[in-house]
């Protein structure tokens, strides 16, 4: 009996399953090339550039910057992800079903596996959110700031930073005793998509293209202006905390690259999948990656490394040369980037829930649509509460150190699901191969698991509290009911 419940968890769904479920969906296939580059780099640019660029390139308490080595991470973390995207463009290209790395693992890795990256999944697209909502609210306030609107800091500051800060603490008002202390802006935003998400409001192509390129003309401004304020002395000693300082720098700049999956979600609405997909997964990162470097030595060449540890360090490396305009405008790219990533994650997360509750892994009303707006109306709300409560409380450096490793998992596992299907499905046409299987993917496997490894043991803590919640779930529920094992029991 335990050896044939087993053979039921490891069971994969047919690949011809899968196909047919794509072609079936009867989503329209308007999306070519360009859109998808879009689209990915409307996911990656945001909170990774803006924001966290600063805690790499400073360090915190739990762990040394890369100084302005932060360059190097940059180059390290396209690498890996570099090789990572090979294998999602593989497996996009020959499953073109919109669950991502959720469906992959179904087609090669069995339901557990499916499980375990869908309940891992919750980490990229829900936390990742609560950190890029967080990035959203300082930029947000530098904007009200320049036109002189100020946000006390008791309603726009995490707990964790706020209880270091007694001054703060003090300013807040009491109630019973108790300073309220909330991030507002973190949390207006996100509830303001998930209304907008209800009502059904698409991201269009166009209107992402618009936002796409406003984040591109904007960093490009910042290279230009910032570029003529360059000391060079600040790039002395290059890299102050040797290699360690650039693997820790590596671990949290990967955060700034998360997004090019995403294009792997718009599979069934892509035209010539099989060829499209793999131009938007690669095309999107490599355009993001010369972004990011071009930024990287630019803002460490105009403000001392150690005086980066800031949530904007952007706009402050413009206020430090005098520049208040440009760091304006500075802000309100970066606030119109932030919001075009946080629709992207915020739309996919439900999508997922969507995916797992077709197949029986969540409770039936994961995929209830709206009847009249025709959106998936209860998982959006249920991600947006949960993610606004985050938002409000949570610090951001815990969410992208979270949400590094949760994704890194996913790529992982991605990387493994090409070289297991390479076997099990050694002859279906795949229109793109990833070269040099398995040693490829196998790199990008180890790849992941070293950036992984300079991520703080809290961290790893708790992803290990969060996958033993989730198997405990999935015994409790999944097991039951998922359609694959109740259609076939062996
Ligand atoms: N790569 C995305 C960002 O930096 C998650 O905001």
């Amino acid at each position: 009996m335990g050896r044939l419940r087993s053979t039921v968890w490891w069971r994969t769904k047919p690949l011809s399953d899968l196909q047919l479920d794509g072609e079936r969906s009867g989503l329209r296939r308007a999306l070519g090339r360009w859109d998808l580059v879009g689209l990915g780099i409307g996911a990656i640019i945001g909170a990774g550039i803006f924001a966290t660029v600063g805690t790499a390139a400073a360090g915190d308490a739990a762990r040394p910057g890369a100084g302005p080595a932060i360059i190097l991470s940059f180059v390290f973390t396209a690498c890996a992800c570099g090789l990572a995207a090979l294998c999602y463009a593989e497996l996009a290209a020959i499953v073109p079903v919109s669950g991502s790395a959720y469906t992959y693992a179904y087609a090669t890795l069995g339901e557990v596996m499916a499980w375990i990256i869908g309940w891992d999944l919750i980490i990229e697209y829900a936390v990742g959110n609560v950190a890029v909502a967080i990035s959203w609210s300082g930029y947000f306030c530098e904007m009200l700031r320049g036109v002189g609107i100020i946000v006390p800091p008791w309603l726009s500051t995490d707990l964790r930073t706020a209880l270091a800060n007694h001054e703060l603490v003090a300013s807040a008002p009491h109630l019973l005793g108790v300073p309220i202390i909330v991030n507002l802006p973190a949390a207006g935003i996100v509830l303001l998509i998930t209304w907008l998400l209800v009502r059904g409001v698409k991201e269009s192509s166009r209107v992402n293209a618009g936002m796409v390129i406003l984040k591109l003309v904007v960093l490009t401004f910042f290279v230009v202006v910032g570029a003529a304020y360059v000391q060079p002395e600040n790039w002395k000693p290059f890299a102050p905390n040797g290699w360690h300082g650039v693997w820790a720098g590596a671990a949290i700049v990967f955060f700034a690259y998360i997004g090019f999956d995403a294009v792997s979600t718009a599979a069934e609405e892509t035209r010539d999948p099989g060829r499209n997909l793999p131009i938007g997964i690669l095309g999107s990162l490599a355009i993001s990656t010369v972004v990011y470097i071009l930024v990287a030595v630019v803002v460490t060449g105009m403000v001392p490394w150690f005086d980066l540890h800031t949530a904007e360090p952007l706009t402050v490396a413009m206020n430090r040369h005098n520049l208040g305009w440009a760091a304006g405008i500075v802000a309100v790219g970066s606030v119109a980037a932030h919001t075009a990533v946080l629709l992207v994650f915020q739309m996919g997360q439900p999508r997922i829930f969507f995916s797992m509750a077709r197949d029986g892994l969540l409770p039936p009303v994961f995929s209830r649509v709206h009847p009249r707006w025709r959106t998936p109306h209860v998982t959006t709300i249920i991600t947006g509460v949960v993610v606004a409560c985050f938002a409000a409380f949570a610090n951001i450096e815990e969410m992208v150190d979270l949400t590094n490793i949760g994704t890194l998992f996913a790529f992982a596992l991605v990387s493994a699901g090409v070289i297991v299907l390479r076997r099990t499905n050694p002859t279906a046409p795949r229109p793109f191969r990833v070269p040099l299987v398995p040693w490829l993917p196998l790199a990008a496997m180890a790849a992941c698991l070293l950036l992984a490894a300079g991520l703080p043991a809290v961290t790893w803590v708790r992803f290990g509290l969060w996958l033993t919640g989730g198997l405990v779930l999935y015994m409790l529920y999944g097991r039951r009911h998922s359609r694959l094992s109740r259609s076939s029991p062996d």
